[in-house]
C-alpha cells in the first residue's frame, strides 16, 4: 500500500472540546495508526471550522472578537488532541490565509462553471447546525430536532449551487459502490435525502453574517460556512483549482472521511456534488461513527453533564491516554452509539489491559527470569498452532480495519490475548519447572513472547505507549510493518533482567474516580 489518507470532521471553536470531538479523533488516529503499520505513507488531517454565524455570535457574547475567541479555542482543541496522543500529519484551521484564499478562488470557479447562481430567498436557518432546514425537518413546536431551537427566518439574496444538477450521478455512485457509505445501512438514509434535495444556498448576506469568508467581487456576500469547511480536506493538502501540489497529487482522493452521523448528509451529498463540480476523483470512504452518550444521557450544557476528555485523563491520574482511547474506540460497534461511565471504564480496562493483557506479560517474564534467569535458548524456539491463530489474527485485524470495525478488530486482538492466557493455564510451566521438565518449560514461555510480539503491533494503534513499553521489554520492532510480521522474534540469548520488568499498565484505582464523584 502506497499511501493512507484520513480526515476527521473539523470542529466548530464556539467552545472547548468534548468526549464526542475526542472520540472520533481517537478512532481516527487509531485507523491511522493502523495504516501506518501497512502503507509507506499514512496521513492524518484534523483542524478547525471558524467562521459562520454561530462562532460570530458567541464571540460577541463573550465581548471578544471572533478571532480572539477562535485562537483561544482552537489552541483547547490542539492540546486535548496533545493529551490523548493523537498523532495528526496536519492541523488546518479554516482561518488559515491560504485557505481562505482557495476558498474563495474554488468559490469563483464554480460561478464561472454556471454551477453557483444569484437568487433570492426565505428560509429557516439553525445556527447550531448552520443550515437552512425545511419545515418538515422541524419538530411539532417548529424547533430545530438536533438543537430543540427555534430556526431563525432569513430573507436575503444569495448565490444558490446547482445540487440538483449532480443529483443521478450521486445516486449512481452510492448504489453502485456498497462500501462508499460506512455502515452501509446509513446509504438507504442518504438515498431518502436525496429524493427531495433542492438545490442550496451558498452564500449568506454581509448584512447579516459577517464572519466569514468574502465571496471574490462581491463584498456583501460571505460564503456559507459547510463549504468553507468542506473544502479543508483539499486545501490542506495543496489544491489550488488550476495548480496542485505534489503532496495532493500523492494523497487524494481521501481514503477515508471520519464523521458522526450528524453530518452524513453535508458529506455525502453536499461535498460530493462540489467534487463533481471540481472534476475531482471521490473519496473511497465516508465512515459515519455514532453518537457519544454519558451515562447513558445526551451530552448538553443545559444538562451540565458535559465531559472534556482530558478531564478523564486527570480523574484516574493516568500518565498515558491509552486506556481512555482503548475505551472510547472500543465503546460502540462500528457506527453504532456508544457510552462512557467511570465505572465502566473502570471495570473494562482493569480487565482487558491490566488483568489480561498487562499481567500476561508480566508472569511470562518473571518465569523467564525465574527459571532461567532471564535467558532464552535455542531448543525453546519451537513451531506452535498457537502461531497460527496469531498470524490469522492480524490478517483478521486488518479485515476488519478495512471495513472501519474498530471494536471488532479490538474483540479480535483480546481473543488472541484470552487464548494466549488459556495456553498458559493449561500447560502451567510452573508445574513444569516443578517437575524439573526445563525444556518443555522453555518452550511454553518462549511461545507466549513471540506472541506477546504479535500483540504488542497489534495493540499499538489504540494504546501506542502500552504497546512501546511491551516491545521494549521484548526486545521487540514496534515498528515491523504487519506484512512483515513472524512468529519469530524473540532471541536466543539474555532477554530481560529482573529489574527490567515492569507493568505495561497499572490498574486503575477506584479511589480516583470516587473522588471525582464528590
Ligand atoms: O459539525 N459523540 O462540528 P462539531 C460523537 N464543524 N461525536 C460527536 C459528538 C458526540 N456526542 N458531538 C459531536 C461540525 N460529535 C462541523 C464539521 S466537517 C467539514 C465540519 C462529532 O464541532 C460530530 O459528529 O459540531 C462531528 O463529526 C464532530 O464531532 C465535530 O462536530
Ligand atoms: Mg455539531
Amino acid at each position: 500500500m502506497e499511501k493512507y489518507y484520513c480526515t476527521t470532521a473539523i470542529d466548530y471553536v464556539n467552545g472547548a472540546p468534548h468526549i464526542g470531538h475526542a472520540y472520533e479523533k481517537i478512532l481516527t488516529d487509531v485507523i491511522n495508526r493502523h495504516y501506518s503499520q501497512r502503507a509507506d505513507l499514512a496521513f492524518m488531517l484534523t483542524g478547525t471550522d471558524e467562521h459562520g454565524i454561530k462562532i460570530q455570535k458567541t464571540s460577541a457574547a463573550n465581548g471578544m472578537t471572533p478571532k480572539e475567541l477562535c485562537d483561544m479555542n482552537a489552541q483547547k482543541f490542539k492540546d486535548a488532541w496533545k493529551a490523548l496522543d493523537i498523532d495528526y500529519t496536519r492541523f488546518i484551521r479554516t482561518t488559515d490565509e491560504n485557505h481562505e484564499k482557495v476558498v474563495q478562488k474554488i468559490f469563483k470557479k464554480l460561478l464561472e462553471k454556471g454551477d453557483i447562481y444569484k437568487h433570492s430567498y426565505t428560509g429557516l436557518y439553525c445556527s447550531g447546525c448552520e443550515c437552512f432546514l425545511s419545515e418538515k425537518d422541524l419538530t411539532e413546536d417548529g424547533l430545530c430536532p438536533d438543537h430543540l431551537k427555534k430556526p431563525e427566518v432569513v430573507e436575503e439574496e444569495n448565490y444558490f449551487f446547482k445540487l440538483t444538477k449532480y443529483k443521478d450521478a450521486i445516486i449512481k455512485h452510492i448504489k453502485t459502490n456498497p462500501d462508499f457509505i460506512v455502515p452501509s445501512f446509513r446509504a438507504n438514509e442518504v438515498l431518502n435525502q436525496l429524493e427531495d434535495i433542492q438545490d442550496i444556498s451558498v452564500s449568506r448576506a454581509k448584512s447579516n453574517v459577517t464572519w466569514g469568508i468574502d465571496v471574490l467581487d462581491d463584498p456583501e456576500q460571505v460564503i456559507y460556512v459547510w463549504i468553507d469547511a468542506l473544502s479543508n480536506y483539499i486545501t490542506a493538502i495543496g489544491y489550488d483549482v488550476d495548480s496542485q501540489s505534489e503532496e495532493f497529487k500523492k494523497l487524494w482522493p481521501v481514503d477515508v472521511h471520519v464523521i458522526g452521523k450528524d453530518i452524513l448528509k453535508f458529506h455525502s451529498i453536499y461535498w460530493i456534488a462540489i467534487l463533481m463540480a471540481l472534476d475531482l476523483p471521490l473519496p473511497k470512504h465516508i465512515f459515519a461513527h455514532g453518537w457519544i452518550t454519558i451515562d447513558e444521557a445526551k451530552m448538553s450544557k443545559s444538562l451540565g453533564n458535559v465531559v472534556s476528555p482530558t478531564s478523564v485523563l486527570e480523574t484516574f491520574n493516568l500518565e498515558y491516554p491509552d486506556a481512555f482511547r482503548y475505551y472510547m474506540v472500543t465503546a460502540a460497534p462500528c457506527g453504532k452509539d456508544g457510552n462512557y461511565s467511570d465505572d465502566d471504564f473502570k471495570e473494562k480496562v482493569n480487565a482487558h489491559l491490566a488483568n489480561s493483557m498487562g499481567n500476561l506479560l508480566n508472569r511470562t517474564l518473571s518465569m523467564l527470569v525465574k527459571y532461567f534467569d532471564g535467558e532464552v535458548k535455542q531448543e525453546f524456539k519451537q513451531n506452535s498452532p498457537l502461531f497460527d491463530k496469531a498470524l490469522a489474527t492480524i490478517k483478521a485485524v486488518e479485515h476488519n480495519f478495512d471495513y472501519f470495525e474498530i471494536q471488532e478488530a479490538a474483540q479480535k486482538i483480546m481473543e488472541l490475548v484470552d487464548v494466549t492466557n488459556k495456553y498458559v493455564t493449561d500447560n502451567a510451566p510452573w508445574t513444569l519447572a516443578k517437575e524439573e521438565k526445563m525444556q518443555e518449560c522453555g518452550i511454553v514461555l518462549t511461545t507466549v513472547l513471540e506472541i506477546m510480539c504479535v500483540i504488542s503491533s497489534l495493540i499499538y494503534p489504540y494504546c501506542p505507549n502500552i504497546a512501546k513499553a511491551m516491545a521494549e521489554q521484548l526486545s521487540y520492532d514496534i515498528n515491523t510493518k504487519l506484512d512483515n510480521i513472524t512468529c519469530n522474534n524473540i532471541k536466543v540469548g539474555k532477554l530481560i533482567e529482573k529489574e527490567n520488568i515492569k507493568p505495561v499498565f497499572l490498574r486503575v484505582d477506584s479511589e480516583f474516580a470516587d473522588k471525582s464523584k464528590k
